[in-house]
């Protein structure tokens, strides 16, 4: 019995024995390995550290796809690719935001995110000064602007009395320098409302790339800044019909118009947020904008005629001091196609001529030198045409 015992126990400590060698080697299988790995590991960060060290390209992430993706557009050759990113990158990526890619293409930092550019590309005033006072006839048309944009912010109750819906948007269209973006700021003003702009063509020439999330921001922008009236400016830049020629130009700008069609969908006539938009071009123009429910006020801004033109006139020389030579009248006759941004400029150039001369007030002659300067020189009508 004893005997048996003393064997087994034997039989034991060498079955131990035999586990513990095998350990013992494991554990070493296991040293040399950890040190493989180690070496490797320490190789990596050495070419993570170079390929950081390599020359970055920027781009802007144009979306984040839900399947760990990032569709990014360089900058500079606006080629556009798809790049897969960690998972911390994945959840901070927004649309919009600049990274910094490297030669692989791979995303090495974030360098600045959308916000930067919504201050750059939108100008915004609360409530601006313009008044309706400040401009020149327009009578039908300052009243329809108020009706469809002002009376719907101040006066909603009676939209709901009668049961009719405010227009969705409204459009201005005109010859340059006729008033529009005056009247836009002016009806601001009149409703106590912040006034946002965007521009049409800033947003599509210099933000490439973030134009459908800069149209995003700007509503979102104003739904935060309400009572708010939005206005586009140079609507034709985002909104022309569509071209089809495939580059990557115009696919840029056909989705920014259609997020701006999308943002124009989701928005309630009644909502303390009114849609405006002007351009020159309304030939130009996608009928899918011009549709109910999009922008179904348009009014047409026209030349001043010479009744207009007197207040124009009367508007700007306000401040000055004007000789009794000066014969309205007779301004009225050489100022026909003139804008209200010409009748401006005549009045700023009469009064510069007046001072110039040393005079005490702004004569006939100065005028009519400023008419014939502003409405002949060749420098002023092309900064006129690409304005
Ligand atoms: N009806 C007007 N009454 C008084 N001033 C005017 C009038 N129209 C234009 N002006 C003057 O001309 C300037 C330019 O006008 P505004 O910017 O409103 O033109 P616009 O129609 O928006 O032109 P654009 O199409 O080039 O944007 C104004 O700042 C204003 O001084
Ligand atoms: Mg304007």
């Amino acid at each position: 019995m004893d005997e048996t015992a003393v064997n087994n126990a034997g039989a034991g400590s060498d079955i131990l024995k035999l586990q513990l060698q095998e350990l013992t080697a494991q554990v070493l299988d296991l040293k040399m390995k950890l040190e493989t790995l180690q070496r490797e590991n320490n190789q990596l960060r050495r070419e993570n550290t170079q390929l950081k060290r390599m020359p970055l390209f920027v781009a802007s992430v144009i979306d984040v796809l839900e399947n760990g993706e990032v569709y990014l557009r360089q900058q500079g050759n606006n080629q556009e690719y798809l790049t897969q990113v960690s998972e911390e990158l994945h959840a901070v990526l927004k649309p919009g935001a600049k990274v910094a890619v490297n030669n692989a293409l791979s995303i090495v930092k974030v360098i600045g995110n959308i916000y930067d550019s919504r201050v750059r590309v939108m100008e915004l005033e609360e409530s601006p000064e313009v008044t309706f006072d400040k401009i020149g006839g327009l009578k039908n048309e300052i009243e329809e602007v108020r009706e469809a944009v002002e009376y719907p912010l101040t006066k909603p109750e009676i939209f709901r009395k009668i049961g009719v819906e405010p227009p969705k948007g409204i459009l201005l269209y005109g010859s340059p320098g006729t008033g529009k973006t005056l009247m836009a700021k002016a009806v601001a003003h009149q409703a106590h409302a912040t006034f946002i702009r965007m521009s049409g063509s800033e947003l599509v020439h210099k933000f490439i790339g973030e134009g459908a999330q800069l149209v995003r921001e700007l509503f979102s922008l104003a739904r935060e800044k309400a009572p708010s009236i939005v206005f586009i400016d140079e609507l034709d830049a985002i909104g022309s019909m569509r071209t089809h020629d495939g580059t990557s130009g115009s696919a840029e700008v056909q989705r920014t118009l259609m997020q701006l069609l999308a943002e124009m969908d989701g928005f309630d006539n009644r909502g303390d947020v009114r849609i405006m938009a002007a351009t020159n071009r309304i030939d130009m123009l996608d009928p899918a904008l011009l549709r109910p429910g999009r922008f179904d006020r348009i009014i047409g801004i026209p030349l001043p005629d010479a009744a207009a033109r007197r207040e124009i006139l009367k508007i700007h020389c306000r401040g000055m001091s004007l000789s009794r030579t000066v014969n309205i009248e007779e301004l009225l006759k050489l100022t026909d196609n003139a804008t209200g941004a010409d009748l401006q400029a005549i009045c700023r150039e009469a009064g510069m001529n007046a001072v110039r001369r040393d005079a005490d007030a702004v004569e006939q002659s100065d005028l009519i030198y400023a008419v014939h300067k502003v409405r002949r020189e060749p420098a002023i009508m092309d900064t006129r045409m690409y304005r």
